[in-house]
């Protein structure tokens, strides 16, 4: 029997309404992962890709620490997970937390530290689902010890944590989680753009 793999070739494609670049279609949030670990470099693309997000006053508030599969990091980050993230990411080649700066240089607080983060995370993970890698974002964790176990200093607040892997089996999950491997759809751009305000029509 041919294993069935994560990776968008085993998937219908998303169809978009309107002419997009591919690539932001072809991104989704798959769950099985090989256990394997990366290629050289490649988490290093991942975070330059990441470096040419644009963000307010070019502050580049966002910062990512990561743990690779087989360290000691790897298993505290794993711990972090809640068990419903844990059960499929223990076959994560890496685990990253995103943290962004809450204050400014001069002190004061930073209003688009999230909204850059956040930036920063869609590069990445358009770069590694270009690359054919699993990339999927986490809210499910201990926020309250992340920062601790990330080591992260005061000023700085975590927003997400991400696996990173190359795709595995999708028989390798539990039973629900195979049913919902696979790309999503999305609101209409009706329900989400409106002409000069709130509700209105595009
Ligand atoms: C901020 C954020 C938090 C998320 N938290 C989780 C999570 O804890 N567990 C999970 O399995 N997926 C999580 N996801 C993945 C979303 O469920 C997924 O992106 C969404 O359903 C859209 O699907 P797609 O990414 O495959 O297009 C998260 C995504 C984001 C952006």
């Amino acid at each position: 029997m041919v294993a069935r793999m994560t990776n968008l070739a085993t998937h219908p494609p998303r169809v978009a309404e309107h002419e997009v670049l591919p690539l932001l279609v072809a991104r989704w949030s798959p769950r099985a992962m090989s256990g394997e670990p990366l290629a050289a470099g490649a988490l290093a693309r991942l975070f330059e890709a990441a470096r040419w997000a644009p963000s307010g006053g070019n502050v580049q508030p966002w910062r990512f620490v990561y743990a690779e599969t087989g360290t000691p990091e790897m298993a505290a980050f794993l711990d972090l997970l809640e068990p419903g993230n844990r059960v499929w990411c223990v076959r994560a080649a890496a685990l990253v937390v995103v943290a962004s700066q809450t204050t400014l240089a001069d002190g004061r607080p930073h209003p688009t530290h999230a909204f850059d983060a956040g930036a920063a995370w869609m590069s990445l993970a358009l770069q590694g689902s270009s690359m054919g890698l699993v990339v999927h974002a986490m809210g499910g964790f201990d926020r309250a010890r992340a920062p601790a176990v990330a080591g992260l200093p005061d000023g700085w607040a975590v927003q997400c944590m991400i696996a990173v892997g190359r795709p595995g089996r999708v028989e390798d999950l539990p039973e629900r989680l195979q049913a919902r491997e696979g790309p999503s759809s999305r609101k209409p751009v009706g329900e989400i753009a409106f002409r000069g305000r709130f509700g209105a029509g595009a």
